[in-house]
Parts: structure tokens; C-alpha cells; sequence
């Protein structure tokens, strides 16, 4: 069972309420002070049966007890699921996982000793010891690293591993061997210095070999699997996240030497990106350790280029990130090794973010054009505007404005049409999409499914059929009653791409997402797919605003026994029918 299914086998709405508000009972409900505003009469009622609550004061909102959880203690779905689960005394699903994966990280294990005796011991190593020492690694960093060697031979490491008692499929599912065409298996890696990938907790994960011979290519890594995922993984991490808690501020480094080196120096806040942008997941994990952040990459064109896009992206929203600048061809790694002195201020004298964007960006455009103007300004304008401190994106916009030669108040305006424009053509491409009103030809296939299951019906068509967005767009989150759908949906919204949509998710609803994602379909073809769907959206749609009707009535009846004032609850009943009725005659004329 998954953890979320653990949890949400065990749940207990009043339970998990009571801890935040008083409850008394009305009826067959409960009721209480919102705990989400302050109030004097209770407009806020738990319902047990539906194992939901709504508020029907000043949030007007409701849910399950993930989402009252996620807002009480402000967190993400992720936190909240595991600060139930540990209230529950359920194992942690890191343990967890750990545990199904004990084997396999145990093959890891053995496998960084076997390969770093050979480095230390063998006359093979001869050449490897040599090249680090000509890296100036010395052999205390390599220790510390468990830095290794794996043989040239085909089958060394495997027939270690079978010798302790591990089998093909262990070896082959920790991406230790490579499986030919013919079926044969042999080691993955040959004749390179491995580093061995761990996680926070220290396990060692996976494997990045270098080449020692001019072998392509310069770095084989351990492939993605459940057990290695490179995007959620920081290099050194497990050594660096002591100094950088400390230090309050993070480096990011590309690759492994750098890392390595800067540790040698005593440099203990580096990590390594494992030469690709940050994702998300990794940017969110390094502000819960620290406020300030510096990225020491590349400095090279194609560098700067993948450092300003994943500005753009991950480190969107987080305005204390700084961009080190290394003297052109030289990698953090020489740099430290050749003068070590030098690097504190190399990461002290790091620009800002949006200096970074200044620099880079105007010299791309002719500023005295009202073309090359208006490009920069749809480019830099937003970035302005997403500095989060309203002191600096003040001082700012004067600086974009005086290289645009605009005074201040015409470029506000300016930036304020162009995001005008913007929502305009997202909405005019939402109506043209939305298409003729015509009835569907086929007695679709989501008919056939029960109520509960309606929510995962729809959203697996969705990250089926990314066509589907359109048929979409009638979705709201809060049909979503279930809040692992809710948040896969909103999730959805942000990026349609399941390859990033998993990305973009922590552990316990990226196993949700591939519940969704694996679930059997009867056949359809793309017309009835979105017909299924847009059958489907009603129905959420029709389903929420019956249940958020019933809680409305049931809230009614309560304060008229109590003697409250019910005007606002009538008022929010009004609401409700007014747009049932519409439903209602919408799919009278369609036909479903
Ligand atoms: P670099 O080419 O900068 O490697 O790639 P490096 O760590 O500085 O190694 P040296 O100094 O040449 O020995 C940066 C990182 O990108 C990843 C590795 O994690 C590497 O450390 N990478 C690079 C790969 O995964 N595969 C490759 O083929 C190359
Ligand atoms: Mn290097």
C-alpha cells in the first residue's frame, strides 16, 4: 500500500481538526470558529461522513483533511501528508522506500568498497592514483569521497556481487550491469574513477565513472531508475548540507571535481549540480537550508545561456540567488586547486540575479529601434517585476527605464499593457478553443465509471491526451475533492509535459501520477477521448457544487436552530442554484 493510501485509510477528519479548533456537534456534524480567520459566530463545519469541512464564512472554501492540513500548517501536500503520517506513527516514506530498496543499496555499498580497494590497492590503480594525484586530490579527499575504481575486465564487479549473494535482476536494478541485445549481462562500468552518488541520508544511490582514457563519454552515470533520480539529487549533499545551514548560503558548482576540490580546501557549502539545471525540487531543497545562494557554473556562452534560462524557471520567485563569475575556461576545480585565497571573493563579489539579466540581456538589442525597445522591454519587464523586494524592483525599473530613455511612470504603464495583452491572448485562445456548442455522437465510455473514481478518470485522460488541454480549461481545481488529484491537477496546469510534470513533484504524488499515468483505457480515438472528457468535467463539475449545495443546506438548517443569523448562508445557497440550473440546462441541450 502507498503511503497515501496508508494514510488516508486512517484518517479522521474531526480528529485532525480538533487539534487546530474546538468542535461542538450540530446535528449530524460538527461545527467550530474558523481556525483559517477570525470570527465570532462559527461558520465553519466538519462533516464527518464525507470525511470533509468547509468554511462558509470569509474563505468560502472546503475540502478533505490533506488540504485543511496544508492549510493550517502552510504546507505543501507532500509536508502535510507526512506530518499526518507521522501522527498516525506511520513510517516516513523515505524509511520506507529505503527499506523495499535495502538490497539494492547494499549492492551500492559493497560495490564502492570493491571499486575503492581496487583504486588504493591494485596494480591497475597505478595509472588512476597517479591521474588524481596529478588533479591534486589527495588521498585523504579520495577516502572521504569513496572515490573508486572500476576494473577494465567484463564481469569483475558482477562476479564480487554474486560472491556476496546478490543476483543478476539486484545488480541489473541498481543499473550496475548493462544487458546486451543478445541478453548477456556484463559490468556497466569499465576502467573509470567512480564517484559514488548519494543522497541526503548519505546512501550511496548511484555511480558517475570518468573516463581515464579518452573513452566516450567523459562520464557515465548510474541510468534513472526509482532508486537513482538525478533531479532530486544534490552531489555532496550529504557532506554540505552541515556548512551551508551554517554559512546560511549555498554554492552550486557543475561537476563533481569542483565539488570535490572545494571541499578539499575546506569549502564545505558546494554541492554539484551534476552539469544539468536545477529543477525545482532541488532549488526548494536548498532554500530549506539556506537564505542565499550562489551558482559558480560555467561562464563559457552556452553556459551563460542555461544559467539565464534556469534563472528564468527554477529560480523564479527567489530573489536572493547570485551568479558567480569565473574567469573564462577556468572550472571552480582549477581555480581553487591553482589559488585557493581567491575564491571567497570570487563568491563574495557574485552579481545578483537581476544584474545578471541586465548584463546579459540589453546588449542583445539595438535600443535605438522602438523595436529593439519593445523586445527588451517584453524580456527584462517581467524579470523586473519578479523581483520579490519592492525597494529593489523600484530601483529597477529606474534602470530599465532610463536605458529604454522612458521616464518611469510611461514604463510602468507600459509593462502593465503588455501583461494586459498577455491575459488577453490567453483568454481569447481559451474561447476560440472552447468550440461549437454541438452535442456528442457517442454514449461515452466515462459513463460507465463509478462517482469516486471520476477524479482519476479524468485527470488520466488529461495526462494521456495533452491535446485534451483545451477541453480543460471548464476545470477548477476545487472539483477535485480528493486533494492528491486536486494537487496533480493544479500541477497539470503549470506544465503539461509528463516527463517535467514529474519534476515538478515530491515523492508521494509522483507515485500518484503514475497510478494515473499506468491506468488501463478501453480504446478511444482522439474525438472520443474528448468527448469522454468533456462529459467528465461536467459531471466533477455538477458533483461539487450537489456536494457544496448539500453542506450548504445542512450549515442552513443549523444556524436556524441556533437561533444565528443565516443571511449569509442563504445568500451562498442562492449562489449554488442559480448555477446548478445552468448545468442543468446545459446538458439538457446537449443531450447527457
Ligand atoms: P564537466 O565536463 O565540467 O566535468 O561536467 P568535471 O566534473 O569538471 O570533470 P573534469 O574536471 O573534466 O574531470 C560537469 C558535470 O556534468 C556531468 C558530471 O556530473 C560532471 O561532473 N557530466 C558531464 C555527465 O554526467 N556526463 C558527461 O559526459 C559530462
Ligand atoms: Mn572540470
Amino acid at each position: 500500500m502507498s503511503l497515501l493510501d496508508d494514510v488516508k485509510s486512517r484518517l479522521d477528519i474531526v480528529e485532525v481538526v480538533s487539534g487546530y479548533t474546538s468542535l461542538t456537534q450540530a446535528g449530524r456534524n460538527l461545527k467550530a470558529r474558523c481556525p483559517f480567520h477570525s470570527e465570532r459566530t462559527p461558520s465553519f463545519v466538519v462533516f464527518p461522513e464525507r470525511g470533509s469541512w468547509r468554511c462558509f464564512g470569509a474563505c468560502a472554501e472546503g475540502g478533505d483533511a490533506i488540504r485543511f492540513v496544508m492549510k493550517a500548517e502552510n504546507q505543501n501536500f507532500a509536508e502535510a501528508l507526512r506530518t499526518l503520517a507521522d501522527r498516525l506513527g506511520i513510517q516516513a516514506p523515505s524509511r520506507r522506500a529505503q527499506e523495499a530498496m535495502n538490497p539494492l543499496l547494499r549492492a551500492n555499498e559493497e560495490v564502492a568498497k570493491f571499486y575503492h580497494k581496487h583504486l588504493v590497492d591494485s596494480e591497475e590503480g597505478a595509472d588512476a592514483r597517479a591521474y588524481l594525484e596529478k588533479r591534486g586530490v589527495s588521498t585523504e579527499t579520495a577516502s572521504a569521497f569513496g572515490l573508486g575504481l572500476s576494473p577494465t575486465g567484463w564481469e569483475d564487479m558482477k562476479n564480487h556481487l554474486a560472491g556476496q549473494g546478490f543476483t543478476d535482476a539486484q545488480m541489473l536494478q541498481a543499473g550496475l550491469l548493462h544487458r546486451s541485445e543478445e541478453g548477456r549481462t556484463r559490468d556497466l562500468f569499465h576502467g573509470r574513477l567512480m564517484f559514488p552518488i548519494k543522497d541526503d541520508g548519505g546512501h550511496i544511490v548511484g555511480f558517475g565513472g570518468r573516463e581515464l582514457d579518452g573513452g566516450q563519454p567523459k562520464y557515465l552515470n548510474t541510468p534513472q531508475s526509482p532508486l537513482f533520480d538525478k533531479s532530486t539529487i544534490l552531489w555532496g549533499m550529504d557532506v554540505a548540507s552541515e556548512g551551508i545551514r551554517l554559512k546560511d548560503e549555498a554554492v552550486i558548482v557543475e561537476g563533481y571535481m569542483d565539488a570535490l576540490m572545494a571541499h578539499q580546501h575546506g569549502f564545505t557549502n558546494v554541492v554539484a549540480s551534476m552539469g544539468t539545471a536545477l529543477t525545482n525540487q532541488q532549488v526548494e531543497h536548498l532554500t530549506r537550508l539556506a537564505k542565499s545562494y550562489v551558482l559558480a557554473l560555467d561562464a563559457d556562452a552556452a553556459g551563460q545561456e542555461a544559467t539565464l534560462r534556469s534563472l528564468k524557471s527554477s529560480w523564479k520567485g527567489v530573489d536572493n540567488v547570485r551568479i558567480a563569475l569565473l574567469p573564462i575556461g577556468k572550472d571552480p576545480d582549477d581555480l581553487i586547486r591553482q589559488a585557493p585565497d581567491r575564491w571567497p571573493d570570487v563568491i563574495a563579489s557574485a552579481e545578483s540575479k537581476i544584474d545578471f539579466f541586465f548584463r546579459l540581456l540589453p546588449p542583445r538589442y539595438d535600443l535605438t529601434t522602438t523595436e529593439g525597445q519593445r523586445t527588451l522591454t517584453e524580456e527584462l519587464g517581467p524579470l523586473v517585476l519578479d523581483v520579490q523586494d519592492s525597494t529593489e524592483q523600484d530601483r529597477h525599473l529606474e534602470r530599465l527605464g532610463e536605458l529604454l530613455g522612458v521616464n518611469r511612470h510611461t514604463l510602468e504603464e507600459v509593462l502593465q499593457r503588455q501583461r494586459q495583452s498577455v491575459l488577453r491572448a490567453a483568454t481569447a485562445k481559451g474561447q476560440r478553443q472552447r468550440g461549437p456548442d454541438e452535442p456528442p455522437k457517442v454514449q461515452v465510455a466515462a459513463a460507465a465509471f463509478k462517482q469516486d473514481q471520476l477524479e482519476a478518470y479524468s485527470l488520466a485522460l488529461l495526462l494521456r491526451d495533452p491535446e485534451l488541454k483545451e477541453v480543460a480549461e471548464a476545470l477548477q481545481p476545487e472539483f477535485f475533492h480528493e486533494s492528491e488529484n486536486r494537487e496533480v491537477y493544479l500541477k497539470w496546469a503549470e506544465c503539461s509535459i509528463i516527463e517535467e510534470l514529474r519534476e515538478l513533484m515530491d515523492t508521494p504524488l509522483r507515485e500518484h501520477l503514475e497510478t494515473l499515468v499506468d491506468r488501463e483505457f478501453p480504446s478511444m480515438d482522439q474525438k472520443e477521448r474528448t468527448e469522454a472528457l468533456a462529459h467528465c468535467v461536467r459531471r466533477l463539475e455538477e458533483r461539487h457544487l450537489r456536494e457544496v449545495r448539500t453542506q450548504i443546506a445542512t450549515a442552513l438548517s443549523q444556524a436556524i436552530e441556533e437561533g444565528d443569523d443565516p443571511s449569509q448562508v442563504i445568500e451562498e445557497l442562492r449562489k449554488q442554484d442559480e448555477r446548478l440550473r445552468e448545468i442543468h440546462s446545459t446538458r439538457v441541450r446537449r443531450g447527457f
